[in-house]
């Protein structure tokens, strides 16, 4: 079976009545939610809160209850995927363009699940770019900004547009190759005007779930 999908069942083991869920966005996160969709034809219940509208489709065509998240003001249980991750279960996520969505719902979330097959690991964060969301006001003056502190920037594309988000921004990708200390990064990236989120989410993971080289599962608490 496909790591991706044995994780995503996996994580969906978690999901209990009663519930309010956070549906991941991504091709791992994808196989949680098709899991929950299974669970709640089988009398599951539960409402689920999409981290973007890729998602909230899925969901609809599964038939997951959802919920409007300005109706909320704590979630149960979140499942998502990451683009990297590191031993303290800090991760890089954004390479589907939904960190935004994804950070909001993740810090309103009691029990954050990150679903990252091993292709994912690495030591000291960094080798996958950071997903910077800015606002397509002087968008290349918030990128020349975040240059300065000592990443490659490329903007994201899509064919041969600028990529827009969800939420009607831009995607930043931010090379920096190793990051050493992720959290002052994360702060010195939100002080900069333009910037609108930035994809390393950092201490939220609660459980994260992956593979070892065999295939098998295996569970970071
Ligand atoms: C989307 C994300 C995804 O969770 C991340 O890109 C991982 O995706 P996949 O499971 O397809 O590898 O952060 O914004």
């Amino acid at each position: 079976m496909n790591p991706k999908q044995i994780i995503g069942e996996k994580a969906a083991e978690y999901v209990k009545d009663g519930m309010i869920v956070g549906l991941g966005t991504g091709s791992t996160a994808y196989w949680a939610i098709r899991k929950i969709g299974e669970l709640v034809r089988n009398g599951l219940q539960i409402k689920g809160v999409p981290t973007s509208k890729s998602t909230e489709k899925l969901a609809f065509a599964e038939n997951i209850p959802l919920v409007e998240i300005a109706d909320l003001d704590h979630i149960d249980i979140t499942i998502d995927g990451a683009d990297e991750f590191d031993p303290r279960k800090n991760v890089i996520k954004g390479g589907g363009g939904a960190l935004l969505r994804e950070k909001i719902i993740a810090s309103l979330t009691d029990f954050y699940i990150i679903i990252a097959d091993a292709s994912k690991s690495s030591g000291t964060l960094g080798t996958y770019p950071v997903p910077v969301e800015v606002t397509p006001f002087a968008w290349q003056v918030t990128g020349r900004q975040l240059g300065k502190l000592g990443c490659r920037v490329s903007a994201r594309m899509d064919q041969a547009q600028l990529f827009i988000t969800d939420n009607k921004n831009y995607i930043l990708d931010c090379h920096f190759d190793r990051i050493e200390h992720p959290e002052e990064l994360a702060v010195q990236i939100n002080r900069i005007p333009g910037v609108v989120e930035n994809g390393l989410f950092l201490n939220m993971a609660r459980l994260l779930i992956t593979t070892n080289e065999k295939g098998e599962i295996v569970i970071f608490e």
